[in-house]
């Protein structure tokens, strides 16, 4: 058997994800492609009819798939006879909001011969807004790893999971669609400033090829998706982001469990919605035999 697995991920994230389905797959003898949804990447030429697993991974962006997620799907062939596939999402929260980020790419996936048949949802820690604490970004992690080999299972032996609807999704995710632009017009307000050490980091790591150098010094152009991968992974914290900067994480998470106890910062923040996703995996992994001691 042979799997596809596309993904984009700004900040790392949804790649750790896609690899622990990559993992997983392996396991079960499936050889698998990743394919990362980048500007230099050319769905067009994917022939998704020599698949028999065909994921699709994405953080969410205002309750959306980002931009260059979308324009990809659109450029794909149709499959000659109606395929399923399945989705995998990252978000800092679980609100099921971020359930209707997928509306807009099954639609297009859909008149591709695509039949969404399993989809997952993981939180995973803030690229945006707040940073996490170390132990929240490790309990994430720790229940996405746990879960995904329960959800490849599913998708393997053929049983459909679908993520709940929201009243008036379409509209919902159709008005936060203003995000597609508002990278665009934010863009224009990114600086650099002193601490710029000129490593070439996000000029080489952009995924919409986005960030060049004139005269010596750092530009911005105007295909920005606000995935965060510039500014979240300066090593110096030197470019500033325009209107989100009050909103700016800086510093890769590690995922590993904090040796010391550490104050919750944001503890209260969409507090009952964590303990009932956290509450929820736990049934999923008991069912299946798994204690996850945190
Ligand atoms: C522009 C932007 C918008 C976001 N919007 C949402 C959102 O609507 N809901 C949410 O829970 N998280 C949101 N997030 C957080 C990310 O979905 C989350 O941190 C994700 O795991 C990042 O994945 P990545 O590292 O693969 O990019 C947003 C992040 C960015 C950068």
């Amino acid at each position: 058997m042979k799997a596809l697995i596309c993904y984009f991920s700004g900040t790392g994230n949804t790649m750790k994800v896609a690899m622990r389905y990559r993992e997983i797959l392996l396991q079960n003898d499936i050889t698998v492609d990743l394919v990362k949804m980048e500007h230099d990447t050319r769905p067009e030429e994917i022939d998704l009819n020599t698949y028999d697993i065909i994921g699709f991974g994405y953080p969410v962006h205002a309750f959306n798939a980002p931009k260059i997620v979308i324009d990809f799907v659109k450029k794909l062939n149709k499959v000659a006879c109606k395929k399923s596939y399945f989705i995998f999402k990252t978000s800092g929260e679980p609100l099921s909001l971020n359930n209707i980020s997928s509306l807009k790419m099954k639609k297009i996936l859909s008149k591709k011969n695509l039949i969404l048949t399993n989809e997952y949802h993981y939180c995973m820690p803030y690229n945006i807004i707040f940073r996490h604490s170390d132990f929240m970004a490790y309990k994430m992690w720790q229940y996405a790893f746990n879960l995904i080999p329960i959800d490849c299972k599913e998708i393997l032996e053929n049983k459909r999971v679908k993520l709940k609807g929201v009243f008036l999704g379409g509209v919902l995710a159709w008005i936060f669609r203003i995000e597609f632009i508002a990278g665009r017009i934010d863009s224009k307000y990114y600086k650099v400033d002193d601490k710029c050490v000129k490593c070439m980091r996000c000029v080489k790591t952009c995924p919409c090829n986005n960030i060049s150098v004139k005269d010596g010094k750092i530009v911005f152009g105007k295909n920005c998706i606000i995935c965060m991968r510039c500014s979240f992974f300066c090593p110096t914290n030197a470019i500033h982001i325009g209107f989100l900067e009050k909103w700016k994480v800086n510093g890769a998470y590690n995922f590993e469990k904090p040796t010391s106890e550490q104050e919750e910062k944001h503890k209260k923040y969409c507090k009952k919605a964590y303990i009932k996703y956290f509450k929820r995996c736990d049934e999923k992994l008991l069912a299946n035999n798994i204690h996850l001691e945190i």
